[in-house]
């Protein structure tokens, strides 16, 4: 059978659609009066790369594991924090356009709105049972303006990584694991529901917006979008470096020089996992990327990638 063609209006329509029909609720559908229990995983082992962690026991990778989901909780407040400001941006594009459009990417942003306010239950309520020390010290707001001083076809090409990873995130966690935790899969369950609709969306107003663009500002939006990858990773080492420290502090023994470097490396190899390599490496994102970009342009984002390993 031909592939019947899709026009964009239809494609926008059907966000609408499926968008309603998975709608939620943070407290009524996500949280449901559950609490954290510190005896189960909060991310599974195919995210915190728990194998890396190659000189703890057991237990201890556990508690990496519930570190790691706090920070989850963390970064998906700061990366939504940009994501939604764009996605506003983007907005005034179709105010006197197609109007389905524009209720498309309305909704895009209220969920977003809201999926920040579930992270931010999250992180509190992973905080209630965790040891007190923990430190996320990155400012959402800050980064979002680091982050909005780059080119719309950069942050819309971050944007897209981003949101074609939670669904590999989804997909990582309802691998068989008695150990995780029901409420953090429903995490993963419930975000990985509008996020599916937020990825077409990306890509509808990446291409739109390419369209736009000439040969030069393309290019120079490429290397804009290798440095958005590098301040993320930035972040990463920020933010490995203090988990590493948090579980040393409070794991309970003492944790000499060189085993404290080991650990720090497999939390930033974890991080660049879950929060650069996994949207990357996503065929889906390669397959856009690539119909927009020349060969050469693909190959100084593959060796910026390559640095980050
Ligand atoms: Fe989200
Ligand atoms: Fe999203």
């Amino acid at each position: 059978m031909d592939a019947i063609e899709i026009s964009d209006s239809d494609r926008y329509a059907r966000c609408i659609q499926i968008s309603k029909r998975v709608r939620w609720d943070i407290d009524d559908d996500v949280i449901r009066g559950r609490r954290f229990d510190a005896a189960h995983k909060f991310l599974p082992d195919g995210l915190s790369l728990a194998d890396g962690f190659t000189t703890l026991s057991a237990d201890e990778k556990r508690f990496v594991s519930q570190i790691q989901g706090r920070t989850y909780a963390n970064v998906f407040g700061l990366v939504e924090r940009f994501i939604n400001a764009k996605i506003l941006e983007l907005t005034h594009d179709h105010l006197f356009g197609d109007q389905v459009a524009l209720e498309a990417l309305v909704r895009f942003s209220d969920e977003e709105l809201k999926h920040q306010a579930l992270f931010r239950r999250i992180e509190t309520m992973v905080g209630e049972v965790l040891p007190d020390g923990y430190r996320f010290n990155i400012d959402p707001n800050a980064v979002a303006r680091s982050v909005l001083g780059k080119s719309t076809w950069a942050v819309l090409a971050l944007t897209l990584d981003i949101e074609l990873f939670t669904q590999l995130h989804y997909r990582q966690a309802i691998d068989p694991d008695s150990e995780l935790s029901e409420l953090f899969k429903d995490v993963f369950l419930y975000h990985w529901k509008e996020e599916s609709q937020h990825a077409i969306l990306d890509e509808l107003e990446w291409v739109r917006h390419d369209a736009g663009l000439t040969a030069e500002e393309r290019d120079r939006a490429v290397d804009e979008f290798i440095e958005l990858v590098a301040a993320v990773d930035g972040i990463l080492q920020v933010q490995a470096k203090a988990d590493a420290g948090y579980f040393a502090a409070t794991c309970g023994r003492v944790v000499g020089e060189a085993e404290a470097r080991a650990i720090e490396a497999a939390f930033l190899n974890a991080y660049r996992w879950q929060y650069i390599h996994s949207g990357a490496q996503h065929p889906h994102f390669g397959k856009v990327l690539s119909n927009l970009i020349t060969e050469n342009q693909g190959q100084r984002i593959q060796a910026a990638l390559a640095t980050l390993r």
